[in-house]
């Protein structure tokens, strides 16, 4: 690895999860709105607003100046900029939008945007939404639109937010937004998502200043033993969650080992669809945060597997129930580094989540130390080993919306006060500024 290069020490956040549920700038309804709507959840209250981002990026991005950051990922809601996911942007939106991005550059930030982390417009829902090959139409006019309003100051894109999680949670398992389930609206989601990432990719490269990728979840998977049946199922699973949106972006085409799901899938496969998912992404965007334990179980319909709770293993857990295992980034970038076109690796996100309580004005998040100095080592050794890992983004700035968990589990790195919207910086925000000021190159 070459470290006389920038290595990209950055934060994220999404809008979704920061600017709340209230309709600042008139924007319009997307799928979480309804979904949460539909779980008679009420969007109303004041800690809906989350951290009210719109209103305190100002102060946000100055104190991720201030931990030594040089880098900001965030989300542009499509929702928000596109009420109805076509036509017009909203103008409001689009001064929201610029001013964070003009803000981010009068203090030497790098801005870095995600298309589409998870707020698709309702009204394009109501056609099917990931399931309707018509949104490939639709995103590539949203994708162009975005590029054509702020390309001139933004170089850094990230075309969508883990699509293996959204498509398999929101039309699959019905467990997130827009809540369908079952194989006939998954496994068009899935191609469509697929060939989404490479339109959005193709596009933004015809740009030569771009830096172009896309963010994808990883898993660490592990067989729950070493009985052969475990270990097919593991196997399995890491073809899914990992490969799957992986391989076509490094030419390969999905993976063919899960020989009945592929043929269920290639249903949605058009001829031309080979050519359309061929792109060369300048980065990968790793998102890693824990591993996985896998178990044979005949009983489950589609793949017969089920995943064992870290808990029953008593194994450490996080707020979010997942094991506190910071090696997983470690080995998944090993596992990465087997790929020979693999392109360079950004880590677009990686943290833990704790239920963070104040403390006098202090939060002392030891545990989440402890877990981002393992992860940073791992980075460290795999860099030393000439793994390509050109950044890494901490999950998150902020504590904010966890999706289905709401408010509960804190990732940030900053508490937020979800009342009075108090931002102070935990423990382990300050720890992150003397590691980057050590180890600026890694
Ligand atoms: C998502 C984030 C989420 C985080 C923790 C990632 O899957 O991109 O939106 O908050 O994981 O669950």
């Amino acid at each position: 690895m070459d470290n006389t290069e920038e290595f990209f020490w950055g934060a994220s956040i999404s809008a979704t999860q920061t600017e709340g549920f209230h309709r600042y700038n008139f924007r319009g309804v997307s799928i979480w709105d309804e979904f949460l709507k539909k779980r008679k959840i009420d969007t109303s209250g004041i800690e809906f607003s989350s951290c009210d981002f719109v209103k305190h990026y100002e102060q946000d991005i100055l104190k991720l100046k201030s931990l030594g950051f040089q880098h900001f990922r965030f989300s542009i809601s499509w929702a928000h900029i596109q009420p109805l996911g076509e036509g017009m942007f909203n103008n409001l939106a689009v001064k929201y939008y610029k001013n964070v991005i003009l803000f981010c550059k009068k203090n030497n930030i790098e801005p870095w945007i995600t298309l589409y982390h998870w707020d698709l417009p309702e009204n394009l829902e109501k056609l099917g939404g990931w399931s309707n090959r018509l949104i490939l139409h639709y995103f590539e006019m949203y994708v162009k639109q975005i590029y054509q309003t702020f390309g001139t100051e933004v170089k850094n894109w990230i075309v969508l937010n883990e699509p293996s999680v959204f498509t398999a949670a929101g039309y699959l398992l019905g467990i997130h937004a827009p809540g369908k389930k079952g194989l006939k609206n998954y496994l068009p989601a899935l191609h469509h998502s697929v060939l989404a990432q490479s339109i959005g990719i193709n596009y933004l490269k015809k740009y030569p200043q771009n830096y172009v990728g896309t963010s994808l979840h990883f898993g660490d998977i592990a067989p729950y033993s070493k009985n052969r049946f475990d270990q097919k199922a593991a196997n399995q699973v890491h073809t899914l969650m990992n490969r799957m949106f992986l391989e076509p972006l490094l030419g390969m085409g999905y993976p063919k080992n899960l020989r009945s799901f592929y043929k269920r899938l290639s249903v949605h496969i058009r001829p031309g669809d080979d050519k359309l998912m061929q792109c060369k992404p300048d980065f990968i965007g790793a998102q890693i945060y824990t591993r996985h334990f896998i178990k044979y179980n005949p009983i489950q319909p589609y793949l017969k597997v089920k995943v064992i709770k870290p808990k029953k293993l008593q194994l450490e857990t996080t707020a979010m129930g997942w094991e506190n295992y910071p090696n997983a980034v470690g080995n998944v970038l090993n596992w990465l580094s087997i790929y020979e076109n693999l392109p360079e690796i950004v880590i677009t996100e990686n943290g833990i989540a704790l239920e963070d309580e104040m403390n006098g004005n202090e939060i002392l998040d030891n545990t989440r130390i402890e877990y981002l100095e393992h992860a940073l080592n791992c980075i460290k050794i795999a860099r030393q080993n000439q793994i390509p890992v050109r950044g890494y983004f901490v999950w998150s700035l902020l504590d904010n919306f966890e999706w289905m968990e709401l408010f509960r589990p804190r990732f940030g790195i900053i508490y937020v006060d979800f009342k009075t919207k108090v931002r102070t910086i935990k423990h382990s925000g300050y720890w992150l500024k003397n590691y980057i000021k050590e180890n600026l190159k890694m």
